[in-house]
């Protein structure tokens, strides 16, 4: 199975076999730093240059031929429609020519199933967190394909918030990383910033805490150190993990899971990972996260749910659409 993955600012491309990864590459576009955020027309054009370039080295990598190929998935949503519809076209016109069936997949199903791709066992029911520069959701998983819907955020995404933060202390996007290595610097007591409180207990905002952190930052950038600045990354760090920590306490309370898996781009945060490894310890469930470069965009993710939708399913017709708004589909609704 080839797996591709264009839905934002990643073109990922990936071989897998009987549900092992064979080969797995990323290109990260650079161009969209200096505008501080995704351009999108310039994504999809990326793409376009990028991935019948990068499909061709992986196969030439690992000794495949096309005609090796027994078919082909692709990320369908959500995302950049643009970025989508080159991913999603060029793999159409692959499995017609190849005549081998198409899979469209779920771009956040995909990171949930990132560690598993990456050789992970997931016990059930599992906890997991889903932290991409788009989401913020809690979501139980009972088993393949039965997910429960817990709580997301009502505002921000985690990594967006991160990256609008990072933004005004002048990291350029994606900003998650950086201010990471930033936040590991600084003074996480310097400002004790509010961890908001939310209707419902397992749903996530961030956009009072990226308010009162533009605030300081207005208050300090006179200032002619630098040192503030690492200080203000890790109180915001330290805020926006406590609210995170707070939800899955909450959550493992209610419920018993086996296993708290972490998913999505600010997974790969290390003082998260440190955090929710302590939770985990105590709370004798199995903790669940995918190597660094797998929570971020990939096309290992998709190839491998998509090898694993096929065989329950069988193709998709090569009308299904592109859908900028996908989401996923719950098995049943925590209220
Ligand atoms: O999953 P992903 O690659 O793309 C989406 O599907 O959104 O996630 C990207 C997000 C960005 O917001 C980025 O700043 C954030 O993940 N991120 C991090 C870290 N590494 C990436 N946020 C906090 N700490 C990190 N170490
Ligand atoms: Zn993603």
């Amino acid at each position: 199975m080839l797996g591709i993955e264009t839905s934002c600012d990643e073109t990922g491309v990936a071989l897998v076999d009987n549900g092992k990864v064979i080969a797995a590459n990323v290109a990260t576009q650079q161009v969209h730093s200096r505008w501080g955020g995704v351009v999108p027309e310039l994504a999809s054009r990326l793409h376009q240059v990028t991935l019948a370039k990068m499909v061709n080295e992986i196969l030439e990598d690992t000794g495949w031929k096309f005609s090796d190929l027994e078919g082909v998935a692709v990320t369908r949503g959500p995302g950049l429609i643009g970025a989508l519809l080159v991913g999603v076209s060029y793999a159409k016109g692959l499995a017609v020519g190849l005549d081998i069936p198409f899979k469209g997949v779920n771009h956040l199903e995909g990171h949930l199933w990132a560690a598993v791709a990456a050789g992970e066992d997931v016990p059930f029911p599992t906890l997991a967190l889903l932290v991409s520069g788009g989401h913020t959701e809690l979501i139980q998983i009972d088993k393949f394909e039965k997910y429960r819907f817990l709580g997301g955020t009502l505002d921000d995404a985690a990594g967006e918030a991160f990256d609008k933060v990072g933004g005004l202390l002048g990291i350029p996007y994606p900003a998650g990383p950086e201010f990471a290595r930033m936040a590991d610097e600084g003074n996480a007591s310097f400002i004790d910033f509010p961890v908001a409180d939310t209707k419902r207990p397992l749903d996530f905002s961030f956009s009072g805490l990226k308010t009162a952190a533009s605030r300081e930052i207005a208050k300090l950038k006179d200032r002619g150190n630098t040192e503030w600045q690492k200080d203000i990354a890790a109180s915001y760090q330290k805020a926006a993990i406590k609210q995170i920590t707070i939800r899955l306490k909450s959550a493992l309370k209610n419920y018993k899971y086996e296993g708290l898996l972490l998913a999505g781009g600010v997974a790969a945060n290390k003082k998260l990972r440190a955090e929710v490894d302590k939770i985990t310890a105590k709370n004798r469930v199995k903790l669940i996260i995918p190597p660094v470069e797998w929570c971020t965009d990939n096309g290992a993710m998709i190839a491998y749910l998509g090898e694993r939708l096929l065989e329950e399913h069988g193709g998709d017709s090569l009308d299904i659409e592109t859908d900028p708004n996908l989401q996923l589909v719950w098995h049943e609704e925590f209220s």
